[in-house]
């Protein structure tokens, strides 16, 4: 159940999908949905690939539906080729980086402290970061869970993060895009403790604490009124725009 006083907000990563004519219908059909009072009280957020941002960005004009970015490179610009800096994110609209995403640390060997140069990169741009956290399938196996995401979220969140600049979101990466959840005791025992670890270093900070991993049109309602989820990070499903708005209606849901 959203946090008193935080607003949820339910993210899109469309990851590597979509071609120019999908990704702006895709865009349009979200829009569409989120058009009426209820989908107010849930912010929602699209971050399709970055060859995407720009329709996507013409597709969003004028709605509450917001952008973002899937990763962005530690520096401001430079010689980093392939990469995207936050103020580019930024110039074409986006509000929001995912940063730390588990495919990003597995695939290309991000370790906490890049993570964390990139959401101090996107605070200085005028990003939101959206900072993932998440044990692999072995290390919860091995009982090894709080101890992973406490590191995680120690080592890739900067110093100084306030919730207007910063939201958590915890993916365990055996649940992600395989179709397996925690059970709803397991999600709310590493909320639960995120949210204190967050508490004890961040007096006052009112964080965003989303899950993901294989959220769906029909577990939603049972995932999003757990204590301390405020909102969802939300891959595979979020390419169906009316599983997409299903979820945000159970985010709605949870916090009113
Ligand atoms: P999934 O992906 O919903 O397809 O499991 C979630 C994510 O990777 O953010």
């Amino acid at each position: 159940m959203t946090t008193p006083g935080i607003r949820p907000l339910v993210a899109g990563n469309w990851k590597m999908n979509g071609q120019r004519a999908d990704g702006a219908a895709l865009a349009r059909a979200v829009v569409e949905r989120a058009r009426g009072a209820a989908a107010h009280a849930c912010e929602l957020l699209v971050c399709p690939p970055a060859t995407l941002i720009a329709p996507v960005a013409d597709a969003l004009a004028g709605s509450a539906v917001a952008l973002g970015g899937q990763d962005c490179h530690a520096a401001e610009k430079g010689a980093h080729t392939g990469d995207i800096a936050a103020p580019m994110l930024k110039d074409l609209g986006c509000r929001y980086v995912i940063v730390g995403h588990s495919e990003r640390r597995t695939n290309h060997g991000e370790a906490d402290a890049a993570v964390r140069a990139k959401a101090m990169a996107a605070r200085a741009a005028g990003l939101v970061a959206i900072v993932c956290v998440g044990e692999t399938l072995a290390e919860r196996d091995a009982g090894r869970t709080i101890e992973v995401v406490g590191r995680q979220l120690a080592g890739s969140v900067p110093d100084g993060a306030t919730a207007s600049d910063c939201v958590v979101a915890y993916e365990p990466v055996w649940a992600i895009g395989t179709g397996r959840t925690p059970t709803s005791e397991e999600i709310a025992e590493v909320h639960a403790r995120l949210r204190a670890l967050l508490a004890e270093r961040f007096p006052g900070g009112r964080f965003r604490l989303l899950y993901g991993g294989s959220v769906n049109a029909k577990n939603a309602a049972t995932i999003l009124p757990i204590a301390n989820v405020d909102g969802a990070l939300v891959g595979g499903a979020s390419l169906v725009a009316e599983d997409f708005w299903t979820i945000a209606q159970a985010a709605t849901r949870a916090a009113t």
